[in-house]
């Protein structure tokens, strides 16, 4: 599952909240590093415990959580609080995979990373390099999205943030942990899910096929979660 999810955030909310970060106190980004991608990690990052992290954090979560294709692609059990990097002047993170587990000191929470994920919070135009790359068996890819959208990406794909020769690159980031761990089950519920959809804009949700794919979807939810 490689998805680009616009308008996570409004273009105005996206640049209004990369404002507000901009103008915070930034660390050494390898706060968060696990052991294997410290060394080609050298970017920054905002201190989880500030106001105006927090504050970013619940509204990226409020977004997140009432927006149907994230919630449809990932169905997510947990979602690690999301955090923000900073690239400028050269930096960059290299190729590197994202640790499998990740611990939460503060909820004391530990998740499985199934998927990845990053919000841009700068338009493309205001920084030269900064794309995500990302390698699929179907070939290494490189992305920058606009403001405001989103790439939800495999947490075991092996990937790198090119370095930034323009400008800074703000964005935010997180992992989650899956309802559904196999990535071929979730796509096919995705898919599923999309086509419901579809059908119920069409016939409306009252549509005796449209309530049977339906229970058939959730049924299929039922056989496949992990709750
Ligand atoms: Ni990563």
């Amino acid at each position: 599952m490689l998805l680009a999810i616009p308008d996570i955030l409004s273009r105005e909310q996206a640049l209004a909240m990369r404002a507000e970060l901009e103008a915070a106190d930034w660390v050494d980004g390898n706060v968060t590093s696990g052991s294997g991608s410290a060394s080609v990690k050298r970017n920054r990052q905002l201190p989880e415990q500030g106001a105006v992290t927090q504050a970013a954090q619940a509204q990226i979560t409020e977004a997140l959580m009432a927006n149907a294709a994230f919630l449809s692609a990932a169905l997510p059990h947990t979602v690690f609080p999301p955090l923000f990097n900073r690239y400028g002047g050269g930096e960059t993170f290299g190729l590197h995979v994202d640790n499998s587990i990740r611990f939460h000191g503060p909820s004391g929470a530990r998740i499985r990373t199934d998927l990845s994920a990053t919000l841009f919070l700068t338009d493309p135009e205001d920084y030269d390099g900064g794309e995500l790359e990302i390698e699929a068996h179907s070939g290494t890819k490189r992305y920058k999205l606009p403001a405001g959208h989103m790439l939800l990406y495999p947490s075991t794909s092996l990937h790198q943030v090119i370095s930034v020769t323009r400008g800074e690159r703000i964005s935010c980031f997180f992992w989650l942990q899956s309802l559904v761990a196999d990535p071929g089950e979730r796509e096919l519920l995705f898919d599923l899910d999309q086509t419901v959809q579809t059908l119920s804009a069409e016939r409306g949700k009252a549509d005796r096929e449209v309530l049977r794919l339906t229970q058939i979807y959730h049924n299929l939810v039922r056989k496949l979660a992990q709750v």
